[in-house]
């Protein structure tokens, strides 16, 4: 006898049954399981993997926080580095780059008019780092972050905003949160100091990709 969420494997073990057989023994049909498993794979994949590449790069970047960020998650249960340094990872390089909505009203925009129904792309990335908004709008300053936020409204969109914004925020953020303390925790990177630039594919990635050297660490808590 299996528990509802296990299941026997091909080798005769006990597992738990995984996201792809929930949405089988609910009953969808292949269509909606197809969309579901792309939302999981695209929304809920690419962002934090691209998110966490971005840590590691600025990490690389920028020896002293990584040093200051090391003895922060040894020493303490909660790491308040760690967080701005993802708030602002989330700042200049936001995974999901561009966002879109449709036009309730006609507006003005820039001393153009925007007619109503029209599609209409925003920047994340060019709203994250706009100099009216943000001081030293183009420097890593996870500090920014130490005494909540200060910028208006919709300045700050990593997640989009209003009723559509992104329904995997928290989750997001605390998953990143878990798996760099884990992470830094019990190995080393040591970063080759080659150059990253941002790609703007489906998601804002680091190419060529983020180099690093990675051991494990001899004292594991
Ligand atoms: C660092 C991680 C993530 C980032 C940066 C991110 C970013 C975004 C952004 C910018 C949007 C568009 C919101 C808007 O138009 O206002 C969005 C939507 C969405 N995200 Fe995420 N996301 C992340 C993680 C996740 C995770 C983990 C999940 C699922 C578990 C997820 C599921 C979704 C879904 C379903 C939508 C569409 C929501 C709707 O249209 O109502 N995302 N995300």
């Amino acid at each position: 006898m299996t528990e509802e969420n296990e299941r026997w494997s091909d080798s005769g073990e006990v597992e738990p049954a995984d996201l792809l057989q929930h949405l089988i023994d609910a009953g969808l049909t292949d269509k909606v399981i197809r969309d579901q498993m792309l939302t999981m794979m695209i929304a809920g994949h690419d962002t934090s993997t691209a998110l966490l590449a971005w840590v590691f790069a600025l990490l690389g970047q920028h020896p002293e926080t990584n040093t200051q960020l090391l003895h922060e998650v040894d020493t303490q249960e909660k790491s308040a580095l760690l967080d701005h340094v993802i708030k602002e990872s989330l700042r200049l390089y936001p995974p999901i780059h561009i966002g879109n909505r449709r036009i309730a009203e006609e507006m003005d925009f820039d001393g153009n008019k925007v007619p109503k129904n029209e599609r209409l792309f925003y920047s994340i990335y060019l709203t994250h780092r706009d100099p009216e908004i943000w001081e030293n709008a183009e420097d890593f300053c996870p500090e920014r972050f130490a005494h909540g936020r200060k910028t208006p409204p919709m300045s700050y969109i990593p997640f989009g905003g209003g009723p559509r914004a992104c329904i995997g925020a928290a989750f997001g953020q605390a998953e990143a949160r878990i798996v760099m303390t884990r992470l830094l925790q019990t190995h080393t990177f040591e970063f080759t100091g080659h150059k990253v630039h941002a790609h703007m594919g489906a998601t804002l990635e680091p190419r060529p990709g983020v180099m690093m050297k990675v051991m494990r660490r001899a004292v594991v808590s």
